[in-house]
């Protein structure tokens, strides 16, 4: 599958539960920075790299059995843990609010032999309406998906209207203030809350190696 045009590429190989995938991304988020982009709704490419908290994400699907379960992951950005849930034999939607992440994502799905990866552009502001009939999903994911203040308000709402009765939810995330807002928020309104801490043996980021995993399910009654 042809990767996107114009960019300046690397491919990593990253060894997740028994598989190494080639993952195939820009080079440089940075450099695709777009002042036009950023001043219409604060967009930024963070799609372009992989990061720490999507790799335990990918780590943690590696080690479920999703067979035949109804996925979505939300900011999938590259989508590794929809690639390995995708070879885990769930059936996954990947999302994103930039088309060319999800391009980059099928084409390492594809490459990696997982198959086919069913992708939807989609904005948390302004979900499209064909998001929620792909729904309800066993599994809601996301990997460092809370890092703006505006982030759990958009994401709480949008994760209850996804998430089939008795499904679960778990986030990633690198201990961001914003992930503490969206456990408050789902706590409030119906959701048992538990949190692990994994730790990254890669090369850490800003955030360093401890990384948050949270998962929700809903209260009974
Ligand atoms: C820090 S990156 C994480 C990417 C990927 N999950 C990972 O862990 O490697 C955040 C992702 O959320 C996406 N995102 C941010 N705001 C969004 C929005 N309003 N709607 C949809 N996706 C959004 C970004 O495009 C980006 O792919």
């Amino acid at each position: 599958m042809p990767l996107p045009d114009g960019y300046d590429v690397i491919t990593e190989r990253i060894a997740v539960g028994g598989l190494t995938v080639a993952v195939t991304h820009p080079r440089s988020a940075e450099d695709l920075i777009d002042e036009d982009e950023y001043a219409r709704d604060e967009r930024l490419p963070y799609w372009a790299d992989l990061w720490p908290s999507g790799r335990m994400l990918a780590e943690w699907c590696a080690g479920e059995d999703l067979a035949g379960l109804r996925v979505v992951e939300l900011g999938a950005g590259l989508a590794l843990p929809s690639l390995v849930a995708l070879a885990g034999g769930a059936h996954v939607l990947a999302t994103d609010w930039y088309p060319d992440a999800l391009a980059f994502a099928r084409a390492n799905a594809r490459d990696a032999g997982a198959g086919e990866l069913d992708t939807m552009v989609a904005d948390w502001s302004c979900p499209p309406p064909e998001l929620f009939e792909r729904g309800p999903f066993d599994l809601v994911m996301g990997a460092d998906i809370l890092y703006e203040n505006r982030h759990p308000r958009q994401l709480a709402p949008l994760i209850a209207r996804l998430a089939a009765p008795g499904g679960r939810v778990v986030i990633t995330d690198p201990r961001r203030p914003a992930a503490g807002e969206l456990v408050a928020e789902m706590t409030e309104t119906g959701w048992r809350h538990a949190r692990e801490s994994v730790r990254f043996e890669g090369r850490p980021d800003e955030r360093g190696s401890e990384i948050h995993r949270h998962a929700f399910v809903r209260r009974a009654g």
